[in-house]
């Protein structure tokens, strides 16, 4: 029977924990790109690993995912507009997009905070850990 600290150092995935830092370098399964099926259209909640997170489609059709709180203030970024190229704070306005690098192109990798890797419908994200020799999704089959 494991104790309670092994148990933990098997299963825990939040930030900081052994096995977390370890999911936090692979692609993981995100959402389906029907979720967000048309730009602009309302933000989905994607939840990964025990970090809230809120997935967009702008107004070009790029994907973007995000932190669902706030830098500023901490609201839910999931009841945000989505408009105007980014996902806009409905409490005091500040928009979301790659000015502030936590905005990434649809199968372009450009975020310092989440990538995405778009293939056969699904997004995989994964907490941008540059690492040399880390491979795709599609470069793994
Ligand atoms: S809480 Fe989001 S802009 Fe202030």
């Amino acid at each position: 029977m494991f104790t309670k600290r092994q148990n933990a150092l098997l299963n825990e995935t939040r930030k900081e924990t052994p096995l977390g830092e370890v999911m936090r370098r692979y692609w993981i399964p995100a959402l389906m790109s029907e979720e967000i099926p048309e730009p602009d259209c309302p933000p989905v909640r994607v939840p990964i690993l025990g970090e809230e997170l809120v997935a967009f489609r702008d107004t070009d059709g790029r994907i973007g995912v995000v932190a669902e709180h706030c830098s500023h203030r901490g609201t839910s970024l999931f009841y945000g507009r989505n408009e105007n190229c980014g996902l806009r704070c409905g409490y005091h306005g500040w928009k979301m997009d790659e000015l502030i690098n936590t905005y990434v192109r649809l199968g372009t990798i450009c975020s310092i905070v989440i990538g995405l890797f778009y293939w056969r419908g699904c997004l995989f994200a994964r907490k941008q850990i540059q690492l040399a020799g880390a491979s795709t999704p599609e470069q793994s089959e």
